[in-house]
């Protein structure tokens, strides 16, 4: 089985990149037939999504299709679930508009959640999540997932956009952490 060391860490092969492009193929296909002539802006995750969100716009045939990016700020003040992520990088007007959250991967589920308060907040019309991976089992907040490629187990992954400690991220398959 193949397997990749990153810093102290090994891990092994879970998901092909074959497996990612299927999934990735079904969900353009799914949100042309919801999504066509809606004017939608697709929103990147920075960093981890610049992968799913490059293999994705391939995939998509929606000529009114817009693309931009964000960045969550680690950390600004504090609310109820824990932390308020600041976006930064974000100068598209998004009053009125469909816009689709394009994540790597929902975890806990709290920075989509976020992210998706934030853009109601500045007055989307609708906003959807589109994410390439989600963990059910770790999911701590009430959350419709528009979009899902592959539901996985709880494990630590990378590849494919997701990193460990800044790593991994340009592998083209998913690893998963090994732990023996
Ligand atoms: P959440 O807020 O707990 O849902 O976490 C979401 C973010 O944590 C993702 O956007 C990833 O950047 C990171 N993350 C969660 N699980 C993993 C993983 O297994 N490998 C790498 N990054 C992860
Ligand atoms: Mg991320």
């Amino acid at each position: 089985m193949k397997r990749i060391k990153l810093w102290d860490k090994e891990f092994e092969i879970a998901i092909n990149n074959s497996d990612i492009q299927l999934a990735v193929k079904r969900m353009a296909g799914e949100m042309k037939t919801d999504l066509e002539g809606k004017e939608t802006l697709f929103i990147c995750i920075l960093n981890g999504a610049f992968m799913f969100a490059s293999e994705l716009m391939k995939e998509l045939e929606l000529p009114d299709a817009e693309i931009s990016f964000l960045k969550l700020s680690s950390y600004s003040g504090a609310n109820s679930t824990g932390e308020i992520k600041e976006l930064i990088g974000l100068n598209e007007v998004i009053t009125g508009r469909t816009v689709v959250i394009l994540e790597d991967i929902v975890d806990s589920g709290l920075t989509i959640k976020e992210v998706l308060n934030q853009l109601l907040d500045k007055g989307a019309r609708e906003v959807k999540i589109a994410t390439l991976l989600f963990k059910p089992q770790a999911l701590k907040v009430d959350i419709n997932l528009d979009y899902v490629g592959l539901e996985i187990p709880n494990d630590f992954i990378v590849g494919f956009g997701l990193d460990y400690d800044r790593r991994g991220r340009n592998y083209k398959d998913i690893y998963s952490l090994v732990t023996e």
